[in-house]
């Protein structure tokens, strides 16, 4: 894993929203990894901006979200189908068809999980994911006790999920899903990059227990220690208890990836 810490959560998109440039340039028919949350907000605007002032091609790439809510409302819009469309998808010029989330609302869940599976095997895999990180630890919705070798399926959220989450659903606890459909950890690990995006106070906490350890099926995050190629993007706010900081900041100083940057 690489770490970089940047001084807001503006930086931290900025930075989030050029990687992703950059692999769009480089491949305009890569597959890209998507996340929800507030903290993606901003790296969507981010990268709307890029694309605006870049003339960024989005036209071939392929999406496929992490997770989506189990029984919410035909068209509601509290789904992260709903969000995507929001933040992003309405905001660039991509066909809907090439943007994929699993179904919440399938009949069969486990076929449905599989199905999609299977289409992110078919469209080649995921070039870059991106993943936030819950309270809980979580990368998409895969909550404590989560296998390092779990799969696309459905899932219990945790109390602490549904309550962070709320803030989505007016402060409704009792509006938010009690389960999701979720890649699997196994599923994030086979993606070929995977960025980590962490920012605020609130995750400064679990952050650490992230990115420093021990490793454990707890903290679903914790799994990106098994993947060749990791990056956490995380603002100040989120860092105060990272113990090796003095490291991490001469990473970002020195790490040819970041030179532009450091310009
Ligand atoms: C939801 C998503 C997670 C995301 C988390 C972080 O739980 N399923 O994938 O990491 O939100 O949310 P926020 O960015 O709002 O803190």
């Amino acid at each position: 894993m690489k770490l970089v810490v940047r001084n807001d959560d503006r930086a931290v998109a900025a930075l989030t929203a050029r990687l992703v440039a950059d692999l769009l340039k480089a491949r305009p028919d890569c597959v890209l990894g998507l996340a929800t949350g507030r903290t993606m907000e901003r790296v969507y605007d981010a990268l709307v901006e890029i694309g605006h002032a870049e003339a960024l091609d989005f036209s071939r790439c392929r999406t496929f979200n992490l997770d989506e809510y189990i029984g919410l409302p035909p068209g509601s819009a509290h789904s992260y189908r709903a969000y995507m469309n929001d933040h992003l998808f309405s905001r660039i010029a991509i066909p809907l068809e090439n943007t994929m989330l699993p179904d919440g609302s399938a009949a069969d869940l486990a076929a449905e999980a599989a199905r999609y599976e299977d289409a992110i095997r078919r469209a080649g895999g995921i070039d870059l994911q991106l993943v936030g990180i819950g309270e809980t630890g979580h990368i998409g919705f895969n909550e404590p006790l989560s296998s390092f070798t779990s799969r696309t399926r459905d899932i219990t959220l945790a109390p602490g999920t549904r309550r962070q989450n709320a803030v989505l659903f007016d402060r409704d606890i009792d509006a938010v899903p009690r389960r999701a459909l979720t890649m699997g950890v196994g599923t994030i690990l086979e993606a070929r990059r995977v960025v980590l995006v962490a920012t605020g106070a609130a995750k400064a906490g679990i952050l650490a227990q992230a990115v420093e350890g021990p490793v454990t099926p707890m903290i679903s995050a914790t799994a990106l220690h098994f993947h060749p190629d990791s990056l956490a993007i995380v603002d100040e706010d989120a860092a105060p208890h990272l113990k090796h900081r003095e490291y991490y900041d001469s990473v970002f100083a020195t790490d040819p990836e970041f030179a532009s940057f450091n310009a």
